[in-house]
């Protein structure tokens, strides 16, 4: 295949491999890269790529429409693009790079692995590289389930994950009806999105796996019983069980029950402890097979290692995908073993045996497991949530801020409509997308979700520094401020 030459003469590859050979990975905290010959360097405008994008990639592009710019260079929590302008990054690949870009001990383990000879492609053969990464992980899960566990490797990403459950569960039950919960998200491929809330990704998607069925998930800002509180939550748990236990509920015995811990996608919701406890009781005692999905939520995005263990319930099935992989691709599902009843090549895939995320997956989970490192997200955490329920009291068009640990979300309301009946505004994803617009002119990223895109999340990377925190903060703050004088109340 012919390479384009870089202005040294050695092609882009060349370089990347003689960059791989002879680099131990620096420790500076800014940003180190820069080979003249590597293509990302050259100095080209946002603009030259994005219209090249724009006119070779797929209509299903979405983040570029938001952030137009082309990167070049990451480090931590900073990105910087082609034009030298260097951003916040509190979106870090939708949640996946736990440790912000280009760890030092991440790379360096991955670059000691490339260099050392081991096959870095292996299907589902063993290594001792994905021993570790088996016994680490299992390590990690709560004690009922880490001596029956199993896991299954996926092709690397969530939505295979998503599917490889509800095919172990049906397997395993021979039943056929899955229950989700309004606002989930579980990727987009055929099952996973047939389990997924959110209808305009499914509109255009004719005849999805048949057989879901969705059940109210506590919101307490926007309570699907138009309750809220205490009661709404109460609500939600009474619907739960007594539509499971109902012999006329008209839903056949389920092969399982999917849950995200705290939805992210659907706006930064947690789910109760006593709504994910009765979920567990309940399951428990139909013999229903509980996914747990954490994909987004867990390796210590809440605060927990996984976002679950706040309800102290043990799942029958945990999906993992995005910050596992370290940086690279990887997906995963742990599943106690009573359910295996899959046969040889029940559920197969060519990129299972991905030798660097499992590499750089391993030493995530160990520092991110560690006590003190959890301890500090929850403390970063608690202090973002201060400042922007401060912010909050200030504007009118923050309706809630929730969230654990670096998981938060902040919904944007119109305050000059009327309030329901529980006294929240409607949602507004044109106050959010104002909101985001201007965060990235002042050169912070950070995402929407939720009901029309209304709720701003932080999913920054979880050892972010304090001073980028506040940073960030600041900026967000001065935002939203000069945005509610538009649409503020
Ligand atoms: C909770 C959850 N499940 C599943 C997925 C799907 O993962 P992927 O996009 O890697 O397919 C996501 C992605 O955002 C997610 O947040």
């Amino acid at each position: 295949m012919l390479e384009k030459k870089g202005t040294n003469g050695r092609t882009s590859m060349q370089s990347v491999r003689s960059f791989v050979r002879s680099h131990k990975i620096s420790q500076a905290s800014t940003f180190p890269y820069c080979d003249a010959s590597v293509d990302v360097c050259t100095h080209r405008t946002n603009q030259y790529y994005i219209t090249r994008q724009d006119s070779t990639e797929s209509n299903a592009r979405s983040y570029p429409r938001k952030f137009p710019f082309a990167l070049a260079k990451a480090r931590g929590s900073w990105i910087e693009d082609v034009e030298g302008n260097k951003y916040l990054d509190f979106l870090c690949g939708a949640g996946t790079l736990a440790l912000g870009h280009n760890d030092p001990e991440i790379n360096q383990a991955m670059v000691d692995l490339i260099t050392s000879n081991a096959p870095l492609h292996t299907l589902d053969l063993t290594t001792p590289v994905k021993d570790e990464f088996v016994h680490t992980l299992l390590d990690l899960l709560p004690l009922e389930l880490k001596n029956n566990a199993k896991i299954q490797f996926c092709s690397p990403s969530g939505t295979d994950a998503t599917d490889a459950a509800l095919k172990l569960c049906k397997t395993a039950t021979g039943r056929s009806s899955i229950i989700a919960f309004g606002g989930g998200y579980h990727g987009m491929g055929h099952g996973a999105l047939a389990c997924t809330g959110n209808l305009a990704a499914k509109e255009k998607v004719n005849a999805l796996m048949p057989d879901v069925h969705f059940f109210p998930f506590p919101y307490s800002y926007r309570c699907p019983f138009a309750i809220g509180g205490d009661d709404g939550i109460d609500a939600a748990c009474a619907y739960f069980e007594r539509t499971l236990k109902d012999p006329e509920s008209g839903i056949t015995k389920p092969a399982a029950v999917i849950i995200e811990s705290i939805q992210g996608e659907g706006g930064v919701i947690p789910a109760p402890i006593k709504f994910l406890q009765t979920i567990r009781r309940v399951t428990k005692e139909l013999d229903i097979p509980l996914i747990v999905d954490e994909i987004q939520c867990g390796i210590g995005r809440s605060g927990k290692f996984f976002a679950f263990e706040y309800a102290d319930i043990v799942p029958d099935v945990i999906l993992l995908s995005k910050a596992i992989g370290g940086t690279q691709p990887m997906a995963v599902v742990v599943y106690n073993k009573k359910l295996d009843k899959w046969m040889q090549g029940a559920h197969t895939g060519t990129f299972r045996g991905n030798q660097l995320a499992m590499k750089a997956g391993t030493v995530v989970m160990n520092r991110v497991s560690n006590a003190d490192f959890l301890a500090e997200v929850i403390k970063k955490g608690n202090y973002i949530e201060k400042r922007l329920i401060e912010l909050k009291s200030k504007v009118s068009i923050i309706g809630d801020v929730r969230g654990k640990g670096l998981m938060l979300g902040i919904e944007f309301v119109n305050p000059k409509e009327t309030i329901d009946s529980i006294g929240s505004f409607p949602a507004s994803g044109e106050v959010a997308a104002e909101v985001q617009y201007k965060c990235f002119e002042k050169k912070l990223v950070v995402e929407k979700g939720g009901r029309n895109g209304s709720v701003m999340r932080c999913l920054c990377a979880l050892n972010i520094s304090d001073d980028d925190l506040v940073k960030a903060i600041d900026i967000f703050e001065e935002v939203v401020i000069a945005v509610n004088k538009k649409y503020g109340k």
